[in-house]
């Protein structure tokens, strides 16, 4: 549909969604860098999130905007410095051996579950700083059911009908958040009491430590709802672009033979490139939403106060200006030049840009190297899966199922 559009009426064109609005799709890279760049009092991104207030709080950072949004992501920014990701490493390396060691082999098996309990356990430890254990397995299971409120498309309509007041109070959705509100109050507690903050590198004992710009600490609720929204925000991206990679490096034993010697020679640049490749073609979420404030001119024309513009990282990344032979799987082009700012846009970008880009690329390069060095893999058929939209993600129709030696 967004290819029919864009051949009829170019790389500027307008959808009206129930229940959400006009919105106008962007496909050309300059107009993707106005929105990015533009005032956040202007190009409003919370706004459009407001469905997941009821779940994630009102502190959450995808739900606030301007200066509230400004000062919780100063807060949650420092945890998440590229170069402190390194300190996970060998916890993400752990949690993944273990799991890919677990899959049988020979037989069709579908990734995709398997890959969330992997980016679940990892988000447990690194930033909940949950230890194996009994309090794990209680939250990981409180948090499963919380997750399905915004994974299962199911729960996703009626809370669009609804709207968010009304669902919060319905009995499946209250006793859910409930029971993950009283689990993670108890951690929270624990951990302001913790005399051992300054030798922990989980993020939420960074944020216990971490101050407001008028010397006061995060309180106990804001805390709550920065770890849901991290949670909510990292957990089934991150696994769903993983099956993305297996299911793509499946169907091409070259490249699949070339990314298993590099790892085993200690080499990361092809790596770096399948995981930048797999992002390109199967970005998860396929376009961002900044909703205005103002009439905005934007590639001649006045767009209206209250209209939502959508950078379509789809269609970008399927420029074949930019990108030759487009739909071809190819991490060779991220050798030859590194993605751009604007022409490169799976974590969206400007002041919303995704808080965790470093964590799951770090992450995705951590879980492939196990699964590549460990594991023989090949697709249980041949035909490449289709995407197939879940609630907010694109996913692989079949969960990626392959056949592991
Ligand atoms: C491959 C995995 C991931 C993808 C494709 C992804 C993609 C995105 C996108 C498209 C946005 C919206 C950006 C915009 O509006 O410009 C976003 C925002 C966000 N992401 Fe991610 N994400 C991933 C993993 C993660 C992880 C692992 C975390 C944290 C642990 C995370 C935390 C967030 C947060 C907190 C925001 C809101 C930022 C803000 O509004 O200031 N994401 N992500």
């Amino acid at each position: 549909m967004l290819y029919a559009c864009q051949d009829r009426y170019g790389d500027m064109f307008t959808l009206k969604i129930a229940y959400e609005g006009t919105w106008v799709m962007l496909a050309d890279p300059e107009a993707v860098k106005q929105v990015f760049t533009g005032d956040p009092r202007v190009f409003h991104a919370g706004e459009g999130n407001q469905i997941l207030a009821p779940i994630l709080g009102r502190n959450s950072l995808l739900v606030l905007d301007e200066k509230p949004h400004m000062s919780q992501r100063r807060l949650l920014l420092p945890p998440f410095h590229g170069e402190r990701m390194q300190a996970y490493g060998k916890t993400m390396a752990e949690i993944a051996a273990r799991e890919i060691e677990s899959w049988p082999a020979a037989t069709p098996y579908k990734l995709r579950p398997r890959m969330q309990a992997i980016t679940l356990d990892i988000i447990l430890r690194t930033v909940f700083g949950i230890e194996e254990g009994e309090e794990m397995a209680e939250l990981r299971e409180a948090l499963r059911e919380f997750l399905d409120l915004t994974t299962n498309p199911a729960l996703l309509l009626p809370a669009l009908l609804l709207g968010p007041d009304r669902i919060r109070r319905l009995g499946p959705f209250r006793r859910r958040i409930d029971r993950v509100d009283r689990l993670i109050y108890r951690e929270i507690a624990a951990r302001r009491r913790a005399g051992d903050l300054e030798e922990r590198d989980d993020i939420l004992s960074l944020l216990v430590a971490a101050r407001h710009e008028d010397g006061s600490p995060m309180s106990d609720e804001e805390m709550r709802d920065e770890l849901l929204t991290l949670l909510v925000a990292g957990h089934e991206t991150t696994a769903t672009s993983l099956s993305w990679a297996v299911e793509r490096l499946a169907r091409h034993p070259n490249k699949l033979e070339r990314l298993r010697t590099e790892v085993e020679a200690g080499e990361d640049a092809y790596l770096t490139a399948t995981i930048q490749e797999t992002l390109r073609l199967r970005p998860v979420i396929s376009i961002v939403i900044r909703r205005l404030t103002e009439p905005v001119e934007l590639g001649g024309y006045e767009i209206p106060a209250g209209a939502s513009v959508t950078p379509c990282v789809y269609l970008v990344h399927r420029n074949p200006e930019i990108y030759p032979n487009p739909d071809a799987f190819e991490p060779e082009r991220f050798l030859r030049e590194p993605p751009g700012t604007y022409t490169w846009i799976p974590f969206g970008g400007g002041v919303r840009r995704c808080l965790g880009a470093s964590f799951a690329q770090f992450e995705m390069a951590v879980v492939l190297r196990e699964l590549v060095r460990r594991r023989q893999i090949r697709p249980a058929d041949p035909k490449p899966e289709r995407v197939f939209r879940r609630a907010i993600t694109e996913t692989p129709r079949h969960d990626a199922t392959v056949i592991l030696g």
